[in-house]
């Protein structure tokens, strides 16, 4: 497992390049040549790119390293094609390939920097090299970065089927394996005779509770209002109680959490809710806690004017689409679009 000393030593490494285009470094903390990536490799990458990509795919390369990876994929036509490369001296490689394939988008980054972007992948393709940031972050990046069922591989340095870390904690049945049958040169990284290619189907979870972020907005006091997901630039946020009691809180307490979820109400048209999001509402004349699942046409929301919404609207979108969703980590209320949504998003469960 590479930790940041490697990491380190590997990014300002001088790379050696053979003349069959295998690349190799000098690790100082070793006094050892290491491979990074070797040609034998191929067979592999072409099967990875065989069961995980299909024609029309939105696909995220991570590592171009000899750019075999990227020229299977490249074969099955993608719709996108977005590759993250983080040595200096692999970067005017890739910057090359993208100019030979149009649908290559070359991100000269490590591929977490992707995390601040919206949009996701059908594919997820995970071949770094000395990089500190695999087991801590790439699970929680899948969440943020795949569809419901997207397919997402990663190099398997361990060479087996069963390890926990092998399999980033995933469950096994949401993995499956496709056996490659190989005969590579004595090497200081994979010597057996099989390698077995990692698949996981992902599975985001429908539970988060948050809004979606692109329409969100949230006001940060009487008057103004900003995106939700940029609360952080700000120094209040506008809470209130449905009799009118307005504070303005101090933007310490807030932190804005990104989940994806599937099952997303629409309420006026202009809302957009996971339905365990809590929300306040007034029904046969009382104000009451509910989520936006059991809101009902009929029911009256609490907008930031001190005046009363009539729901008069609410759609469901019960595809497998999964939305960027976020919520603030507060106890208190807030408004969403100028409407009274309860309790922040502290999970009280
Ligand atoms: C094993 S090679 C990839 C081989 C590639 N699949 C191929 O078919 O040739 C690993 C690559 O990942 C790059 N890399 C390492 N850490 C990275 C990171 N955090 N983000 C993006 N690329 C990274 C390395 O510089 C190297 O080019």
């Amino acid at each position: 497992m590479a930790n940041k000393q490697l990491e380190k030593n590997y990014n300002d490494a001088e790379l050696t390049f053979e003349a069959n285009g295998d690349i190799k470094w000098f690790n100082p903390s070793e006094q050892e040549t290491w491979e990074v990536m070797m040609g034998w490799e191929q067979p592999i990458m072409e099967k990875m790119a065989e069961v995980c990509v299909n024609e029309g795919d939105h696909v995220l390369e991570c590592g171009f390293g000899m750019g075999i990876l990227a020229a299977a994929v490249q074969a099955r036509k993608p719709a996108s094609h977005t590759i993250a490369e983080i040595h200096p001296q692999i970067q005017p490689k890739l910057a090359e390939f993208a100019s030979n394939n149009p649908t290559v988008r070359a991100v000269n980054d490590k591929w977490l920097s992707l995390i601040k972007e919206t949009g996701r992948y059908d594919v997820i393709l995970m071949d770094t090299y000395a990089d500190a940031d695999l087991h801590t972050k790439f699970p929680y990046f899948v969440k943020q970065k795949a569809k419901q069922g997207s397919k997402i591989s990663w190099w398997n340095w361990i060479g087996n089927k069963t390890d926990a870390q092998m399999k980033f904690y995933w469950p096994d049945e949401h993995i499956v394996f496709h056996d490659v049958n190989i005969n590579p040169p004595a090497n200081k990284y994979y010597n057996e005779s099989v390698y077995h290619i990692p698949v996981y189907t992902a599975q985001i979870p429908p539970t988060g509770y948050g809004v979606v972020k692109q329409d969100a907005t949230i006001h940060i006091n009487a008057n103004e209002s900003a995106p939700l997901w940029q609360v952080g630039k700000y120094k209040t946020i506008l809470s209130s109680d449905v009799s009118g009691n307005r504070s303005h809180k101090q933007r310490d307490e807030k932190t804005v959490f990104f989940m994806g979820a599937k099952g997303i109400y629409t309420i006026n048209s202009d809302f957009k809710a996971s339905g365990n999001q809590p929300i306040i509402a007034k029904r046969n004349n009382t104000w009451r806690d509910f989520n936006v699942n059991q809101l009902l046409v009929g029911d009256k929301l609490y907008g930031v004017a001190g005046n009363e919404i009539e729901i008069t609207q609410i759609d469901f979108d019960d595809s497998e689409t999964v939305y960027d969703i976020c919520k603030i980590d507060v106890n208190y209320n807030y408004f969403v679009n100028g409407i009274l949504i309860g309790k922040g998003g502290v999970d009280n469960a």
